[in-house]
């Protein structure tokens, strides 16, 4: 019944070159859904998984980045805030070689792409050698990649920086708070929020916080989406979008093995880019462990300091570095106890891992990446914990998470606590992580650590 029904959603929102997050809320490609919605896809069509992440890189930038929204020029204009005539990437995006052929945003999302790809190769090996679906793809892989890691290391220690929330993709998180406080917002009456048309006014960021938002992009519109130009007002170094960066190093080297034992030459040394995804383990841990909370910390580079300074809140993206096969003893030991304990809940209080601090003075059950449980958070501690060993806790966290997707009609959030959805149903990464679960959780993952770089 899951398999059939998320099959349902995943063709419901099916465009015939890419899915949409949500028909209503989303009406467009996004970035790293779209590789969530890949991973989970692969399972029902290899083919389209494919076609999923190369539509997405058809709309890469010259200078290597990857945009967060690819716009759909079928849709109204009025679908969605910010439209195209706000990012102006096709004029604006020049200089930093945005294409000429569609209309994108200027922002990026987590990269996440190269783990897709990986795994979607892996789904049906034949049709993606046939299709040279690897090949087409490791240099755009590979150029925006060097793109996070040069271009974005704001802070000079190697890990790339988000300059703007919805960068990080946890728009409304109270990480963002401080860092947020310094940005003026833009002026109430000059632009218009579509999403509060689809959602509930007390579930979505405030007026004041969306107003920042529309500053912070307008600001890096007007830049002409330039990084070398010193900090913007917002400059954070999040430990989940650099844990999943390094993850997609790996899975990036494991292509690059793959071409080569098809006799491709490589112009990069897998083995160099092992070495480097380690050395950036090294990096998060030294700049972003809090060993005092057990838990991984933004940086607010713009706060006063030659480092500027962790930001003391308890976010679900600290947890997220899990995910990573290398970390120093003990670190991973601590996240699994910091999730189970009274911060996030895991088998206590909570069914499913909050996106905030449960016990966190902005706490709040409803609201935007302020508490709810996302299932593309929940999913990644689910392969996390797996690959760390804590098989029970996953297997559980597994079954809460199929439960909770099925029973609220593939929710885009839920509550932690009950599990009750809210926000868009219908959701796109929900169906695709929940088929995921179900189809090759018990399959693949159990492997351990020796394959254990790519959960594969
Ligand atoms: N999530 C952001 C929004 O609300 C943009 O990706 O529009």
């Amino acid at each position: 019944m899951l398999r059939e029904r998320a099959a349902e959603v995943l063709r419901a929102n099916w465009t015939g070159t890419s899915t949409v997050p949500s028909r209503a809320l989303y009406p467009h490609q996004w970035s790293w859904d779209s590789a969530f919605i890949a991973i989970g896809l692969r399972h029902l069509s290899p083919l389209r998984a494919q076609s999923e992440l190369e539509t997405l890189l058809a709309a890469q930038w010259g200078d290597g980045r990857v945009p967060h929204i690819v716009f759909d020029d079928a849709v109204p204009l009025d679908a969605y805030f910010p439209s195209p005539d706000f990012w102006r990437s096709t004029t604006a995006g020049r200089p930093a070689g945005a294409p000429r052929d569609v209309q994108t945003s200027g922002l990026v999302q987590p990269p996440v792409h190269a783990l897709a790809a990986w795994l979607v190769h892996r789904a049906d090996p034949g049709l993606s050698r046939a299709r040279s679906f690897l090949a087409r793809l490791h240099p755009r892989l590979a150029a925006w990649h060097r793109y996070l890691l040069s271009a974005r290391d704001a802070g000079g220690a190697g890990l790339a920086a988000v300059l703007h929330p919805w960068e990080q993709g946890m728009d409304n998180s109270p990480c963002w708070d401080g860092p947020l406080s310094r940005v003026e917002p833009a002026e109430p009456g000059t632009y218009r929020r579509a999403d509060l048309a689809h959602g509930a006014p007390e579930d979505r960021p405030t007026d004041l916080d969306y107003g920042r938002y529309v500053r912070l992009a307008a600001d890096y519109r007007d830049r002409r989406y330039a990084d070398d130009a010193g900090l913007g007002a917002f400059s954070v170094e999040d430990p989940a979008f650099n844990a999943l960066l390094i993850t997609s190093e790996y899975a990036l080297a494991r292509i690059e093995d793959e071409l080569a034992a098809e006799g491709a030459v490589l112009t990069h040394d897998p083995d160099e880019r092992r070495a480097r995804a380690q050395a950036l383990t090294g990096a998060l841990v030294s700049r972003l462990w809090d060993p005092r909370r057990e838990l991984f910390l933004c940086r607010d580079l713009r706060a006063p300091g030659p480092h500027g300074e962790l930001v003391a809140e308890r976010g679900v993206a600290g947890l997220v570095p899990l995910v990573l096969p290398a970390l120093p003893p003990g670190i991973a030991a601590a996240l699994v106890r910091t999730a189970c304990g009274p911060h996030f809940g895991l088998g206590g209080p909570a069914r499913l891992v909050p996106s905030y601090d449960l016990t966190g003075h902005a706490f709040d059950p409803r609201r935007y990446w302020r508490g709810p449980a996302w299932f593309n958070t929940n999913w990644l501690l689910v392969k996390g914990l797996r690959l760390h060993g804590a098989h029970v806790r996953a297997d559980a966290l597994r079954d809460a998470l199929l439960d909770a997707a099925l029973t609220s009609g593939f929710a885009e959030y839920a509550d932690p606590y009950t599990a009750r959805g809210s926000g868009a149903r219908g959701f796109g990464w929900t169906a695709a992580l929940a088929l995921d679960l179900l189809l090759d959780d018990v399959r693949g993952e159990r492997a351990g650590p020796s394959g254990g770089e790519v959960w594969a």
